[in-house]
């Protein structure tokens, strides 16, 4: 006989695999050249990870998080972070509750499903810090008492790369808690006039209608497709392969090959990430096991904000990406 639990759980996973699988599909109908952050969204919540977008403004940031969250029927916040943001206007604190003379937590921001920190390198450390702890460890503690947040819980923040002042730049520390770091830029003109075309329809529609796009999943979903995330494999091969990516990032006999252009290497944490999220796109492409071309195409996104580059490197004009690029070109993928 069929175990009836087991089989509730088998057919909301079906169901899980079946929404989140069209999830991509339906958001890409409506952002326009976005693709690639759309599917690094749905990739770090079904890890449990965070995620740095770094734009201009006006390329659809705060728009595409926000769909994100509806689409998945999840709590959505936003925060624009400012010089004189307080932690508690973050994490909440114990007001006094007059009536029955107590205080009472009353709970801030961060206990949302989906938080947008918009120019987070606006905020002071002090409240960077106290993102970081929520990032990390998915709780917040305050005055001796710690509660979990709920999941999924994932932090997309924004930094602008062109404004510096009056900003403090996130601490190396911090940028690790990202899983990905995504960059931005202004659209071709094909793309530009299929934006206008976009937006202009949906404001005709507007008047008619106010609804937001249809959600598709849920957070129910996501948490069944994590336990189905969790059980793609990864062979030894894609490991070595990752271990050896890492590795180029650091000085010569640690298995570097870009020693003297790179300051500071990528940590373990990046080896986790690209693990992690290379079973998470696998599942997404319908496979059970992670190949190394999964950890290749993301191993961009995932490394770019782990690794430091010397005044040299910088003063020759390279940029990150241009160095992982070639880290990639020189890896061998088995
Ligand atoms: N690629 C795109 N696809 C669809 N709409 C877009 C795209 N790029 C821009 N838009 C439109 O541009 C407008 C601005 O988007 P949004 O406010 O999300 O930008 P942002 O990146 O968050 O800007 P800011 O950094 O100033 O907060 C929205 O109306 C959005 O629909
Ligand atoms: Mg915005």
């Amino acid at each position: 006989m069929t175990d009836p639990l087991n089989s509730e759980s088998a057919a909301q996973q079906t169901n899980a695999v079946h929404s989140l699988h069209q999830l991509l599909p339906a958001m890409s109908e409506q952002l326009i050249g976005l693709d690639t952050l759309c599917q690094r969204l749905l990739i770090a919540l079904l890890c449990g990870g965070h995620i740095l977008i770094e734009g201009p403004p006006g390329v659809a940031k705060t728009r595409t998080i926000k769909e994100f969250a509806q689409r998945l029927n999840t709590q959505f916040v936003r925060i624009q972070a400012t010089p004189d943001l307080l932690p508690a206007d973050i994490t909440g604190s114990d007001i006094y509750h007059q009536p029955s003379g107590e205080f009472r937590f009353v709970h801030g921001p961060v206990f949302n499903n989906i938080v947008l920190v918009d120019e987070i390198n606006r905020a002071p450390p002090k409240v960077q810090s106290a993102l970081l702890e929520a990032m990390a460890e998915h709780q917040v503690s305050m005055g001796g008492t710690t509660r979990k947040l709920e999941e999924p819980f994932m932090v997309a923040a924004t930094q602008n790369p062109i404004e510096h002042e009056g900003t403090y730049p996130l601490p190396e520390a911090q940028l690790d808690r990202f899983m990905f770091f995504v960059q931005l830029k202004l659209p071709d003109l094909h793309n530009e006039r299929l934006i206008l075309d976009q937006v202009l329809s949906e404001t005709q529609s507007d008047s008619t209608s106010s609804k937001g796009p249809p959600c598709i999943a849920s957070a129910i979903d996501v948490l069944s497709a994590r336990q189905e995330v969790e059980k793609v494999f990864i062979s030894d091969a894609v490991r070595d392969y990752i271990v050896r990516l890492t590795g180029a990032t650091r000085g010569k006999g640690m298995g570097g090959v870009a020693s003297g252009e790179i300051e500071h290497a990528a940590s373990p944490r990046t080896s986790i990430n690209l693990a992690l999220a290379g079973r998470a796109r696998a599942w997404l492409m319908r496979r059970d096991f992670v190949t190394p071309d999964d950890v290749a195409e993301l191993a961009t996104d995932i490394l770019c904000g782990r690794i430091v580059l010397d005044y040299r490197a910088r003063a020759a004009g390279l940029s990150e990406r241009d160095i992982i690029q070639r880290i990639l070109n020189d890896t061998p993928r088995v």
